[in-house]
């Protein structure tokens, strides 16, 4: 007999016996516990997934219980933001194309490359079933957090660019064996992979140079949607698998933008919309009727924290809720750090308590959880320096939008919704969003987290061919607003300043 032990978002954890062989979401869902299904355990929809202390995350309809299992269940908010993404997706046929007669049993692989963290989704295009989750961080953190100080690498150290090429190359092979190894597959099964990303890292995982992107007028080598065979690019795959990376628009607004935004189906009444994803960078659309435009802004890593003193990613033990009551962490352990959306509230409160002036002024580090209380055995702390940082990201966040509603011809009362892309947006919350001023307060109803986008549309890409006329629409009809040439950026730049 196993124990599954469950810790939820509230209340103590809980523990039952499951039999050895067991389905995971039968065995939860016969407990009582309710996990959104909407492809009712077929594994197509990739909407079960839960977080495992040994694995990772799973699918809880594809995940056979082998032993003692330790399970955090998705809090109500990340159900919300599944059932949000499953509703609000195209939806394709499988039809991946030619490469699945290369193997008997073919699979596929769609790879979101962001800044910070590597998402790979599984598919068997046999059962039709997405069947395994993996998310890694980015083994390029190391030579930097932004896609500026990495290109940098590459300009000082004339191996930089090969570096970084093998260290993704590395971690994503090594994550493709493991889930061969688990489920009795060899490289040759693997078919078809596509790529999601930010423009850098897709040159990075191509092996192009990246330095024209630091300097203006921040031309990148490709743009156009590139395709590979599985031993060009030494994957551990077939050596003919199908290799797609798809489109960019410009230096700054990647493929993870493309593919997120070609994913994203709004509802009928949805006609003018912005979707924001506020990564390592901030890029941002508007769609109207009329036009659709876009642009990045040099945010920097505010929003994932990586430049805050304190700061981490959104991953267990950061601190990624405040109030006046307290700090609330991710998986409710004892703190280690501060996230983007902890940030965020952290400040607001106190912007509300009048500890941070409207210019943005904090006189003393404000401690958010003493030495005593947190994970590492040292105080984690707020900063004016930290203060700074994020009130410089988010005016030039604001700036950015500002000059998108300007050139379509329109206000912020005109937009339906706002679209929240990546992890920020998931756990972010829309009260300190507009206190700090990141986002206008009209947006307030009008907020939806939307998960990650850009891994969407990777899935979606792998799944059918049919996606590529879904992208090629956004390319076509998606105009590039080049902001550090706008004459008018640096004036909504300096208004967005102040709280
Ligand atoms: S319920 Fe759809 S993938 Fe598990």
């Amino acid at each position: 007999m196993a124990i599954l032990k469950l810790i939820g978002e509230t209340g103590p954890p809980l523990s039952f016996n499951a039999d050895p062989g067991a389905n995971l979401l039968d065995v939860l869902t016969r407990n009582g516990i309710e996990i959104y299904a909407p492809c009712g355990g077929n594994g197509t929809c990739g909407k079960c997934r839960i977080r495992t202390r040994n694995q990772g995350i799973v699918l809880a309809c594809q995940h056979t219980i082998t032993g003692d299992e330790e399970i955090i269940l998705p809090s109500a908010l990340e159900a919300s933001i599944l059932e949000f993404q499953h509703n609000h997706t195209f939806k394709y046929p499988v039809n991946p194309g030619e490469c699945t007669q290369l193997s008997e049993s073919p699979y596929g692989v769609a790879i979101d490359i962001g800044t910070t963290t590597i998402v790979l989704y599984f598919f068997d295009f046999s059962r039709e079933s997405l069947v395994y989750i993996s998310s890694i961080l980015n083994p390029q953190q190391k030579y930097g957090a932004d896609v500026i100080s990495r290109i940098n690498h590459c300009i000082q150290d004339a191996g930089g660019l090969a570096t970084l090429h093998s260290e993704l190359i590395r971690a994503i092979n090594h994550q493709i064996r493991r889930f061969l190894s688990e489920h009795g597959l060899e490289e040759k099964d693997i078919v078809k992979v596509t790529f999601t990303g930010n423009t850098t890292m897709l040159h990075f995982l191509l092996k192009e140079d990246a330095r024209s992107i630091a300097f203006a007028p921040y031309q990148p080598g490709f743009t156009q949607e590139q395709h590979r065979t599985g031993a060009e690019l030494e994957l551990a795959s077939h050596n003919h698998a199908f290799i797609k990376v798809l489109p960019s628009i410009s230096g700054y607004v990647g493929a993870d933008i493309v593919a997120g935004l070609a994913a994203l189906k709004p509802e009928d009444q949805i006609k003018t919309y912005l979707f924001i994803d506020l990564g390592t960078n901030g890029e941002l659309a508007l769609v109207t009727p009329d036009r659709h435009l876009c642009c990045a802004t040099a945010a920097g890593p505010a929003f994932e924290a990586a430049n805050i003193s304190c700061g981490m990613a959104a991953v267990k033990g950061a601190i990624s809720g405040y109030t006046e009551k307290g700090y609330q962490t991710i998986a409710d352990v004892p703190p280690l750090g501060l996230c983007g959306s902890g940030l965020m509230d952290v400040i607001s409160v106190l912007l509300d308590a009048g500890s941070i002036s409207p210019t943005g002024e904090l006189e003393q580090d404000f401690v958010i959880a003493p030495a005593a209380d947190s994970g590492s055995g040292e105080a984690i702390r707020l900063t004016p320096a930290d203060v700074r940082e994020l009130q410089l990201a988010k005016a030039a966040v604001a700036a950015g939008i500002s000059i998108l509603l300007k050139s379509a011809g329109i206000d912020a009362a005109s937009v339906d919704a706002v679209y929240l892309a990546g992890g920020f947006g998931n756990y972010i919350k829309k009260e300190s969003a507009i206190r700090t001023g990141l986002l206008d307060q009209s947006f307030f109803e009008k907020i939806f987290p939307i998960g990650n986008a850009s891994g969407t549309g990777a899935l979606v890409a792998l799944k059918s061919a049919d996606f590529d006329s879904r992208v090629n629409s956004v390319l076509e009809q998606m105009q590039y607003i080049e902001l550090s040439s706008d004459p008018d950026f640096i004036t909504e730049y300096a208004m967005n300043m102040s709280f």
